[in-house]
């Protein structure tokens, strides 16, 4: 454990593993441009050690809060008051923080961050393309049913959990195998790990898409992935999966400390993420 100064503001990201994880680069970026007095650190906690981690914060005054990742985003909403409902929605939180009145509760920013990069569009009733059907998906689809798009094609691995989730959020599509081609769509997100170093790639035609589609892929490393070469190779507006990184740890930044990230700065913070 890290010693702590009493009195220092504090906040965490914990996991197992964990060593991979952005958050303390990006937080300590922003803490430190702001000239906070504060911290975010990195711990490995482990599914078992989950009960007593929260044991041994919840009445630390100095803690503000904790990101949530592999794989405690779902076991941590036993340990928080879910005001938002999201075990009923997203399903799993990334952010466990302190309430106005001090309660510690459960908050999900991965919709928000997916949605903060396109928000100057307008998909409404437009046909959108998700690619998985896993977690990140979840966040995905909750976004995309709150931007009223039209109809949401799924391809998965596994169409049948593409169905349950369109239908769980009250969304009008299909799910189809990841083998169907592609249907044209003002909008193709990639909230699958094909693509991901290590990872199968992800095969896809981009020859439907129109001239003015948006290709989003949520993953980061490679920061270019071969599904946004192809689309920028075809001229269409993309968005990487850094974008999305930055925008939900903004999102917690701010509920975790009270003041706004200097988004000014992202540039910055994109050449740390990417050195
Ligand atoms: P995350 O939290 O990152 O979304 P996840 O919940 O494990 O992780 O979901 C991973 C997604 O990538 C799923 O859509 C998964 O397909 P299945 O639903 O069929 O499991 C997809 N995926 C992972 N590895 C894959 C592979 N080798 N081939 C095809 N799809 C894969």
């Amino acid at each position: 454990m890290y010693p702590q100064t009493p009195g220092r503001p504090y906040a965490e990201v914990i996991g197992d593993p964990i060593a991979h994880s952005k958050s303390p680069l990006i937080h300590g970026f922003w803490l430190r441009a702001l000239g906070l007095e504060a911290d975010y650190r990195a711990i490995r906690v482990a599914p078992d050690d989950l009960p007593a981690y929260f044991a041994a914060r919840r009445d630390d005054p100095d803690w503000r809060g904790c990101n949530v990742t592999v794989p405690h985003k779902l076991a941590a909403l036993t340990h928080v008051e879910d005001r938002g409902d999201i075990r009923g929605t997203i399903g799993a939180i990334n952010l466990a923080m302190r309430a106005e009145d001090g309660a510690l509760i459960g908050a999900n920013t991965d919709a928000g961050g997916f949605y903060a990069p396109i928000a100057s569009f307008d998909f409404a009733g437009k046909p959108v393309v998700v690619v998985g059907a896993g977690g990140a998906a979840r966040a995905v689809l909750f976004a995309l049913a709150r931007m009223a798009v039209g109809p949401v094609t799924i391809l998965n691995r596994t169409p049948l959990k593409g169905a349950a989730l369109l239908s769980s959020f009250g969304l009008k599509g299909r799910a189809l195998p990841l083998s169907a081609p592609l249907p044209p769509a003002a909008l193709l997100v990639n909230a699958s790990s094909l693509g991901m170093v290590g990872q199968p790639p992800l095969d896809l035609d981009l020859s439907p898409l129109p001239g003015d589609a948006v290709v989003y892929d949520l993953v980061y490393a490679p920061l270019e992935t071969d599904l946004l070469a192809q689309a920028n190779d075809r001229g269409l507006e993309t968005v990487d999966g850094l974008e999305m990184l930055v925008a939900q740890a903004a999102v917690a930044f701010e509920l975790l400390f009270g003041v706004e990230p200097p988004r000014e700065r992202d540039d910055e913070l994109r050449a740390l993420l990417t050195a």
